[in-house]
């Protein structure tokens, strides 16, 4: 009988990715071609000048060098590049579902119109749901480093665009920038029926969570590592079956965890918490979803079903009709046995 492989059933197991950037997908030789047709110099010399950057000792340094990156995007076509380079990995990660966060003040502070940034997206997700059976959601993330007027200014884009916004979300510097600063901006978001989520406790205090728990209502948790200090607030979590979209590779590249072999997931799941695993953003912290499962579940010694129920968390939390979540569970009959 042939042994059984626990990467072999990681590759082939059909998986939905909730947590993830586009503007972090942004591999380096794809950053140095668009740069290079935008006529615009890069602060580094070459892709391996680039990914020798790649050094973080927190979230800051990582977004400095991640809002560099995005400088060089400025037409339809090179978001549809970036969007569509990213479905490819994800086809090959055999990822059926996929909710894209994309931070639009990042672009439109520069100059970038809105609509350039969503078409060029919104094209590529039409595509990989023809071309490459891939579907998808938007999610649009407010930047906490910047005020809750600005976010406004940004929302107000959302009304031309309602057929491809599903959610909101919020990102960037943590610390000091707690989420009741943006609670009237998804007091109107979740009045107009998107869904919300937030991240919180990633590099931020348990209070941030409860904020974000109890001000914007959210869905879902992205991170939410920190929620491990307070009891009261794992009871919450676990009991309300609020999903955290957790970034193990991610969190070792910030030093959100020191070594990927003291990753709390399978606490998370010991504590009945709705976890699921994801990549944030896989072009600057070393691997995509398939990557992130294969070394943690090698670091941590997931089961095999531990990945099945990480598997199916990611499938309940994602904001699928019922109708579409029925067909990606009924695509795991084969992986449950
Ligand atoms: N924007 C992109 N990645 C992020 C992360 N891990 N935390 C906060 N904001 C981000
Ligand atoms: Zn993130």
């Amino acid at each position: 009988m042939e042994r059984f492989s626990l990467t072999d059933y990681i590759k082939k197991i059909p998986k939905a990715e909730l947590h993830l950037h586009i503007e972090g997908t942004f591999e380096p030789e794809l950053m140095f071609k668009i740069a290079d047709r935008n006529k615009i110099k890069l602060n580094y010399n070459s892709v391996d000048d680039l990914k020798a950057a790649y050094n973080f000792n927190n979230l800051q340094e990582f977004l400095d060098i991640y809002y560099t990156g995005a400088q060089v995007l400025i037409s339809e076509e090179d978001f549809y590049d970036l969007t569509w380079a990213y479905f490819l990995k994800a086809k090959e990660d055999n990822i059926i579902h996929t909710e894209i966060m994309f931070d639009p003040q990042t672009h439109t502070h520069r100059g970038i119109p809105f609509e350039t940034v969503i078409e060029g997206i919104s094209k590529a997700q039409k595509d990989a749901e023809t071309e490459l059976g891939i579907s998808s959601k938007l999610i649009m993330s407010f930047l906490r480093h910047l005020d809750q007027k600005s976010a406004f200014e940004i929302y107000d884009y959302f009304v031309h665009h309602k057929d491809k916004i599903h959610a909101v979300g919020l990102d960037s510097s943590e610390v000091g920038n707690p989420p009741s600063l943006f609670t009237d901006v998804f007091k109107k978001a979740k009045n107009d029926g998107l869904k919300i989520t937030a991240h919180a406790g990633e590099e931020g205090p348990p209070e941030y969570v409860w904020e974000a728990l109890d001000i914007l209502t959210v869905h879902r948790i992205d991170h939410g590592n920190r929620s491990l200090e307070d009891n009261n607030l794992i009871k919450r979590i676990a009991e309300q079956q609020i999903a955290l979209t957790v970034c193990p590779l991610s969190n070792v590249k910030l030093k959100v965890v020191d070594d990927l072999k003291k990753h709390p997931l399978k606490k998370m799941l010991e504590y009945g918490i709705k976890a699921t695993v994801n990549s944030d953003d896989p072009a600057y912290f070393g691997g995509y979803l398939n990557d992130n499962f294969i070394q943690t579940a090698e670091a941590i010694n997931l089961t095999k079903d531990d990945v099945l129920k990480l598997v199916r968390n990611s499938f309940e939390a994602s904001f699928v009709s019922d109708e579409r979540r029925a067909e990606m569970m009924n695509k795991l009959s084969d992986f449950s046995i």
